[in-house]
C-alpha cells in the first residue's frame, strides 16, 4: 500500500507510527484510516516488532479528530461506513498483540482522543490537550469515545467532557487518568522511547498474555476474569522464555529471551 499519510519508523524492536497530516493537525480522512488498518495488521504479525509507539507530526496536534472536511457531506449510510472503518482501526490497536504507547504532543480531539484511547499506555507533552468536541458539530464520538472514556476516567467525569465539547489541559488529563504522565515536549518521544525499551527488555510472551489478561479480563466478571488469569499464567509454563528467565534469576545474569 502506498503510503501517504501516516510514516512507519522501525529503530531495533520499536516501531513509531506517526500520523503525517500537519497540514490538517492530523485529522484522520479515510485515507489515512485506510493506512492505519493496513499498517497496524501487518505490524501485529511482525515478530521482531515488540512496542510501538503512535504519534502526531508536527509540535502543534497529536491528531485533532477525524476530518471534518471529509464528514461534512455524510449520509447516514456513509457515516456508518466510516464509523466502521473508524472503529475497525481502534480495535486493531487496542488488540495489538504487542504494548502500544501513545506520545500524546498536542491536540487530542475527538478520533485523537479516541486513538489514546485505544492504546495501552498515554504519554502527554505538557501543551497536550484533550477534548470530545463532536457534540459542538452536531454529532457523537464515533470512534470509541462514549465506551472507552467513561471506562478509564469513570462515567461523571467522562460525561463532563463529552456532553460540555470543552477540552481539558495535560495537567488535567493526568489528575483523572486519561494519561499517566506529563513532560516536556522536547523529550517525550524519548520517554516514550525509554518506557518502550524497558518493556522489550522483559519476557516478549509475557507482555502479550499480560496485555491479552487485562484487556479481556475487563470485560468479564472478576471470576471468570481471575479463571482466564489462571489458564495464562499455566500457558507461560509451557514457553521457553519462562525457563529462560525463571534460570536467568537463580543463575544471577541478564535473561536471554527468545519470544517462544
Ligand atoms: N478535520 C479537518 N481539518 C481540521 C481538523 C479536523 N478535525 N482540525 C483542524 N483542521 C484543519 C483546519 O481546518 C485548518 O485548515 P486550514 O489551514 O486549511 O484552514 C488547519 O487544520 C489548522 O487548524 P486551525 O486553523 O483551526 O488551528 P487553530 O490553532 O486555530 O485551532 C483546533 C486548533 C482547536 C484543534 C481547531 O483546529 C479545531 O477545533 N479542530 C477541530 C477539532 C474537532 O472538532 N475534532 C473532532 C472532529 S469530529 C470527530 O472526531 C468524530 C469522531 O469521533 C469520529
Amino acid at each position: 500500500m502506498n503510503m501517504t499519510n501516516i510514516l512507519v519508523e522501525q529503530d531495533g524492536a520499536i516501531v513509531t507510527v506517526t500520523i503525517n497530516r500537519p497540514k490538517a493537525l492530523n485529522a484522520l480522512n479515510k485515507e489515512t484510516l485506510e493506512e492505519m488498518h493496513h499498517s497496524f495488521s501487518a505490524l501485529g504479525k511482525d515478530r521482531s516488532v515488540q512496542a510501538v509507539i503512535v504519534t502526531g507530526s508536527g509540535e502543534k496536534a497529536f491528531v485533532a479528530g477525524a476530518d471534518i472536511s471529509y464528514m461534512q457531506s455524510l449520509d447516514a449510510a456513509a457515516g456508518k461506513v466510516f464509523g466502521e472503518l473508524g472503529h475497525k482501526v481502534m480495535a486493531t490497536v487496542e488488540n495489538l498483540p504487542q504494548p502500544v504507547i501513545a506520545a500524546i504532543n498536542g491536540f487530542a480531539l475527538g478520533g485523537g482522543c479516541e486513538l489514546a484511547l485505544a492504546c495501552d499506555i498515554r504519554l502527554a507533552s505538557v501543551n497536550a490537550k484533550f477534548g470530545q468536541p463532536e457534540v459542538n458539530l452536531g454529532v457523537i464520538p464515533g470512534f470509541g469515545g462514549t465506551q472507552r472514556l467513561p471506562r478509564l476516567v469513570g462515567k461523571g467525569l467522562a460525561n463532563e467532557i463529552l456532553f460540555g465539547g470543552g477540552m481539558i489541559d495535560a495537567e488535567e488529563a493526568c489528575r483523572i487518568g486519561l494519561v499517566n504522565r506529563v513532560v516536556p515536549q522536547d523529550t517525550l518521544l524519548d520517554e516514550c522511547r525509554i518506557l518502550a525499551s524497558k518493556i522489550c527488555s522483559r519476557g516478549p510472551l509475557a507482555i502479550r498474555l499480560c496485555k491479552e489478561a487485562v484487556n479481556n479480563g475487563m470485560e468479564m466478571d472478576l471470576k471468570r476474569a481471575c479463571a482466564y488469569e489462571k489458564d495464562l499464567f499455566a500457558l507461560c509454563f509451557a514457553s521457553e522464555d519462562q525457563k529462560e528467565g525463571m534460570a536467568a534469576f537463580l543463575e544471577k545474569r541478564t535473561p536471554n529471551f527468545q519470544n517462544k
